[in-house]
């Protein structure tokens, strides 16, 4: 089955074909990122205004990629939410244009099942990953801990209090005087930096829950910085000693779920903050025994529309044609209930 996907849930403008969840035949990206570099984060209308120029040059180069024409696709995909209005609003109409005009069926994708399937994009048959597992889902706009028995149905086990992980880049990014996306500026500037220059808490260390809290650690950066005796600003150690702290708290709570749900097969860590490689390496640390998988490609890990492909792919076969691609309205505000039934 071939799917062409399009996701513009935030400043991306994206399209792919993917074919049986997995085989990524074409995936192209329209990122107006740049623009946003020194604003500290998008500003919705502009993000827009981008996309409109951006969706149906994508679309026809990831057809072009694919080198398939609108005839050979059985179906097409959307991101329907959550996300920016204006800009799931691009991608969502010109889906229902397309599918309209070429009479194929459309599935409205949530886009937090589209990253939930990204650990499948590229992966074939007999290494294909084996359920119960669980699902760390860390980007700008959510952190979540989810335990599925199938692509579609599971548990949301707990969820951040306060900012996002990726929130927690960006703003300490701004904070160290950075760019616009925190998380690879972080990352970079924390090359040769000492992990343990600075200590930061770990959240939520002595309460028996899962749940995330990240808006601490950077007020504990704010106060650091302030703190600072005269002189430049030690940015490497800072960098280092933030991401590891970001990192810790992260795995922390795989660790424990781990512990909590011994029917858990393997982790899988999703999301834009998934491409962190310093996490990577605490979370194979701290779970030496345990299989972990991440998106194949870091371009799977941040916003992407191969994600979008999966997870329609998934949705259909579990839920059914006529279920999957039921009438959709466009939602900023999708809950996440409608990701995965729990
Ligand atoms: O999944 P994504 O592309 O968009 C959302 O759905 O939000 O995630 C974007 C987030 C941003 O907050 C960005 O700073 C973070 O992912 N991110 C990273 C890295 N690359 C992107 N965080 C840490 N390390 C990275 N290498
Ligand atoms: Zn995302």
């Amino acid at each position: 089955m071939k799917i062409l996907a399009i996701e513009t849930s935030c400043d991306e403008t994206a399209a792919a074909v993917v074919e049986d969840g997995t085989n990524v035949l074409s995936n192209v990206i329209a990122s107006s990122r740049a623009a946003f570099e020194q604003s500290g984060g998008v500003i919705p209308e502009e993000a827009a205004r981008q996309q409109l120029k951006c969706i149906l040059p994508v679309i026809h180069q990831a057809l072009d990629e694919a080198k398939l024409l609108p005839d050979d696709l059985d179906m097409l995909a959307v991101t329907k939410g959550p996300g920016l209005l204006g800009s799931l609003l691009v991608g969502t109409t010109a889906a229902k244009m397309l599918s309209h005009l070429w009479k194929k069926p459309l599935v409205g994708v949530h886009h937090t099942l589209g990253h939930l399937s990204s650990t499948w994009l590229e992966g074939e048959g007999e290494d294909a990953p084996m359920f119960p597992l669980l699902t760390l889902s860390a980007s700008g706009g959510h952190t979540d801990l989810w335990l599925r028995t199938s692509h579609t149905k599971g548990h949301l086990l707990s969820r951040t209090r306060d900012d996002a992980a990726g929130e927690a880049f960006d703003k300490g990014a701004a904070l160290l005087g950075l760019p616009y996306p925190g998380g690879p500026a972080i990352a970079k500037a924390a090359e040769g930096g000492r992990r343990d220059a600075f200590s930061f808490p770990l959240p939520l260390k002595n309460e028996p829950t899962l749940d995330f809290s990240f808006s601490g650690l950077k007020t504990a950066l704010r106060y650091t910085l302030r703190d600072l005796p005269r002189g430049p600003v030690p940015l490497h150690d800072l960098a280092a000693s933030y991401e590891h702290a970001i990192a810790l708290h992260l795995v922390d709570r795989c660790v424990r779920a781990v512990k909590k749900f011994p029917q858990i097969q393997e982790v899988h860590l999703v999301g834009g903050v998934s491409a962190n490689l310093h996490l990577r390496e605490e979370v194979s640390f701290a779970l030496p025994r345990v299989q972990l998988r991440f998106p194949r490609k870091i371009s799977y890990c941040t916003d992407n529309a191969a994600m979008i492909g999966a997870a329609a792919a998934f949705f259909v076969s579990e839920a059914g044609p006529t279920q999957a691609c039921h009438p959709f309205e466009t939602s900023a505000s999708l809950p996440l209930a409608e990701a995965v039934q729990y």
